[in-house]
């Protein structure tokens, strides 16, 4: 039986990258997926495959740094799609370029708004799941792709964001624990998305980060989606409160 048959799942940044490649993989496993992006398109681009697959998906257009559209979405979620089941906090933006402020909110304060919203709400209504998208910046410092001495721009917001991720999600695990809502991390290491294709495009990048993963390659969208999968599903039935690096190795050292 497909793993995650008969539940919902509410996915933010499901509109391109990791977000989009977990709601087809939720979706391949039983799943239907409430595709929520700040980029509409993106999220419909998603719905549309799980769609033209046999698989349920609705679309939901969703800035998760504003509090009330995310706890809007949870009952929009259950209206269109008949429950709620799993909430993938995934929305994130790499620090370069945006800065101290938009960071903490997108990638803190989103996850925040989804937690701080969805795991009463998991709980009220018989359990749930919850995954938050940390990043192996949520358990140690970055170096520099550009292999300077320099912190990497947008390092020190990226990194304090996702470590406050990690501590949310234990947080967050503790209490709701015992309510029947269990809250995982997926700590990833470089994945090959449109967010890390700025840093790929820097000279010798590529070779470099390579080199930070000791299986000598960067992550594809889906072994992380393979995880999310996993961590949704009853075969973790007795895990809560881990940070899981998919990482290739890269904080084993
Ligand atoms: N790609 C990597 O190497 C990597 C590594 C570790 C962690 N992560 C994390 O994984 C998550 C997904 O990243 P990705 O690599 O798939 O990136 P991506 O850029 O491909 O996708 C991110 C998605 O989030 C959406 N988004 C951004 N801000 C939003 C907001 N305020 N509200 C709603 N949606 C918003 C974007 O529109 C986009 O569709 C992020 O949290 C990122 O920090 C990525």
């Amino acid at each position: 039986m497909a793993k995650l048959a008969d539940k919902v799942a509410l996915i933010t940044g499901a509109g391109s990258g990791i977000g989009r490649e977990s709601a087809l993989r939720m979706a391949k496993e039983g799943a239907a997926v409430m595709c929520a992006d700040r980029d509409v398109e993106g999220a419909e681009t998603t719905a549309g495959f799980i769609q033209n697959s046999g698989g349920k998906a609705g679309v939901l257009e969703l800035d998760v740094t504003q509090e009330k559209s995310v706890a809007a979405a949870l009952t929009t979620t259950t209206s269109e799609l008949g429950g709620l089941d799993i909430i993938f906090n995934n929305a994130g933006v790499a620090g370069a370029g945006f800065g101290w402020d938009t960071t903490i909110a997108v990638n803190l304060t989103g996850v925040y708004h989804g937690l701080f919203h969805g795991a009463p709400f998991l709980a009220d209504h018989g359990g749930g799941v919850i995954i938050n998208t940390a990043s192996v910046a949520g358990l140690v410092g970055l170096t520099s792709v550009a292999q300077t001495e320099e912190l990497p721009e947008g390092a020190g917001a990226y990194v304090a964001a996702k470590h406050g991720v990690v501590g949310l999600t234990k947080q967050y695990a503790v209490t709701f624990g015992p309510r029947g809502v269990r809250v995982n991390a997926i700590a990833p290491g470089y994945i090959e998305t449109p967010m890390t294709a700025p840093a790929r495009d820097i000279d010798g990048a590529i070779s470099y980060l390579e080199s930070l993963h000791p299986i000598g390659r960067l992550g594809q969208p889906e072994e992380i989606a393979s995880a999310a999968a996993f961590l949704a599903s009853d075969d973790a039935s007795f895990i809560t409160g881990v940070v899981l690096p998919v990482d290739g190795g890269y904080t084993a050292r």
